[in-house]
């Protein structure tokens, strides 16, 4: 009760004008908090997970191609749509993390703004981009997709929600005002569960599905592999499909590196997503599984706009409820609750999953996996990153950069005076103060590690193959 008198009085000191959408914002904070005081327990009894049922997850290959002339009319009825909520933080940049310069000094953005144009070119047609946006990255991204303005492109933004941060104590918001810009730690984007309650409150799914729009293709603006694939569109609008297909989860197959990613399962007689954080810690072995669970969710969706409708009206969005506690700068504790966009596959009808390549799931999380982006084993083609035909084998290698000296992206550049030849290497691990001269080429396995008060400096034009180098080398 005194949670809803302290939020009463948030949203009575706010202008008339922004009444009516935080009122929307608040209602959905309300409902999350109180599931949460009421939900107490794993949201999954280990021994109810079922055996995914034949023809749950369809392998990517058995797909069929679309015929040229069907593209146009399959293409009007999409919308893409980027998840881009999220900051840079993670990489030591300020901002949206979609602004960070990836490659040729384009930027996600600018990445994704060239697939799309290059799509509607390809096939005459006119596939919105719309991005989600929170209050922590509307302000840059307007500014960034000014440049856009001349392009054959709409691109259309709307807010996520903007949810009170609550004192872990007291289980009251910490805001004392609900001007956000005033005290931005009081606040926090609740997830990119979120999006369809924002895209509904936007006003956007309405005037989407009032164009003949039919499915929307959700994914995170960072991941580079997350182009429209007709194959899977076309599935979607096949007239011959069974039953209605209203969401489809791209996963792919998990290796001993994605152990930790949310994984496809069947439950109560429906696909769902299952995240580590749900699984009771008697099972996190058997989660981690490769061969129990073979699959993780790339976070590419593909959903049924009228669908996405319906679940909204009918209030029947139950995702699962991550709980991130936080300390903030002043040693306040909070926690804010999230959910995850591929949660509510469970609320949907007909849901399936697709196998897809590894190719269609290149995240940039850390400074590693832009080197991956940089360097040679891949070119870009219309925004789209193609692996290099050199690589002999399809797998990117596995780099792991030091925390201490690689993580923010600033210093991470400052290391590399050219970007590494990678084509041949499988893998690499790098600790410590490391240095790169210019066309370094680095094969199979190489290990460098400068210890504490030492410095490595790898000389220009240096062939490293299967090698380790430690101590202090200065060349
Ligand atoms: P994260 O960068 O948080 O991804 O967001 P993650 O750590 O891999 O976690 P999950 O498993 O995907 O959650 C992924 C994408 O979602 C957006 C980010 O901008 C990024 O594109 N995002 C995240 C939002 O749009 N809103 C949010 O509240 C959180």
């Amino acid at each position: 009760a005194r949670l809803e008198v302290e939020l009463e009085r948030l949203v009575g000191a706010l202008p008339e004008c922004r009444k009516v959408l935080v009122e929307k914002e608040f209602k959905g904070f309300k409902n999350l908090f109180s599931r949460f005081l009421a939900e107490q327990g794993p949201s999954v009894t280990w021994e109810k997970i079922q055996k995914l049922p034949e023809g749950a997850v369809i392998d990517y290959s058995t797909l069929e191609m679309p015929t040229t002339d069907n593209i146009h009319h399959m293409l009007d009825k999409l919308v893409v749509v980027k998840l881009n909520g999220g900051l840079g933080t993670s990489m030591g940049c300020k901002g949206p993390k979609s602004v960070i310069q990836v490659r040729n000094e384009l930027t996600f953005l600018d990445l994704t703004v060239q697939q799309i144009e290059h799509l509607n070119k390809t096939y005459k047609c006119n596939v919105p981009l719309v991005l989600m946006n929170s209050f922590n990255t509307d302000e840059d991204t307007q500014k960034v997709i000014h440049k856009y303005k001349g392009l054959k492109l709409d691109i259309h933004t709307f807010n996520q929600s903007c949810h009170p941060r609550i004192n872990r104590e007291s289980l009251l918001p910490i805001a004392k005002n609900p001007d956000v810009h005033e005290d931005i730690e009081a606040w926090y984007p609740p997830g990119h569960g979120d999006f369809y309650e924002s895209f509904n409150n936007s006003g956007l799914l309405q005037k989407f599905i009032k164009e003949g729009r039919t499915y929307c293709f959700i994914s995170n603006i960072d991941n580079l592999g997350a182009t429209v694939d007709l194959n899977i569109l076309n599935l979607l609008l096949n007239p011959e499909q069974k039953a209605q297909t209203e969401f489809v989860m791209e996963v792919t197959d998990k290796t001993r590196a994605d152990v930790k990613g949310g994984t496809l399962i069947q439950y109560e007689d429906k696909l769902r997503l299952l995240e580590i954080a749900q699984v009771p810690k008697e099972h996190v072995d058997d989660f981690k599984s490769v061969s129990q669970f073979k699959f993780f969710n790339t976070n590419n969706l593909w959903a049924k706009l009228d669908a996405i409708r319906r679940v909204v009206d009918q209030g029947s969005l139950n995702m699962e409820i991550i709980v991130n506690n936080k300390s903030l700068a002043d040693g306040v504790n909070v926690i804010q609750l999230e959910t995850a966009v591929g949660a509510a596959m469970k609320c949907f009808e007909g849901g399936i999953g697709v196998n897809v390549p590894r190719s269609r799931f290149l995240p940039v999380k850390k400074t590693s996996d832009l080197l991956l982006v940089m360097s040679n084993l891949y070119s870009l083609s219309h925004g789209s990153l193609v692996m290099s035909p050199q690589r002999m084998f399809p797998s990117t290698p596995l780099v792991k950069l030091g925390d201490n000296h690689f993580a923010k992206v600033k210093e991470f550049l400052n290391r590399f005076a050219t970007v590494p030849d990678l084509i041949e290497l499988d893998h690499l691990t790098v600790s410590g103060d490391v240095t790169f001269g210019r066309r370094v080429s680095l094969k199979g396995t190489v290990i460098i590690i400068a210890n504490h008060g030492d410095r490595i400096d790898i000389p220009s034009g240096a062939v490293l193959e299967n090698k380790i180098v430690s101590g202090n080398l200065r060349i």
